[in-house]
């Protein structure tokens, strides 16, 4: 009995959680389409806007380091990496 319940919170928790992502992203992108459509940068909002704003006057190997060390952070997809690299580090 008890554990019927905890599983069903389980379940409703993990729901709650995936629908509160794809709505950022929705969010995101419908934002991100009037803002610019530079992919990059999209990226960057999807990825890290959740945490901070784009950093200025980093060097290109900063970024690389950086990028490096947030990637766990943001869990991004090598793809969204490669983007937010030139993005940031162009
Ligand atoms: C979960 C929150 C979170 C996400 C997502 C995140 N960051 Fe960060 N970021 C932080 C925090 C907290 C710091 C403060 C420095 C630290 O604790 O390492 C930081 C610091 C930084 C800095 C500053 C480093 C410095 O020395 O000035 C840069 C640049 C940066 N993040 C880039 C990114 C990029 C690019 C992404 C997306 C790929 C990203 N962050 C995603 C939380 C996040």
């Amino acid at each position: 009995m008890i554990r019927t319940f905890f599983k069903a919170l389980a379940v409703v928790a993990f729901l709650a959680c995936t629908l509160t992502v794809t709505v950022r992203a929705q969010k995101g992108s419908a934002t991100t389409k009037s803002a610019g459509s530079d992919p990059g940068e999209q990226a960057f909002r999807h990825n890290c806007g959740r945490c901070h704003n784009a950093p200025e006057s980093l060097s290109p190997r900063e970024v690389k380091a950086v990028v490096r060390q947030m990637r766990v952070r943001a869990m991004l997809t090598q793809k969204d990496e490669q983007l937010i690299l030139k993005y940031l580090a162009p």
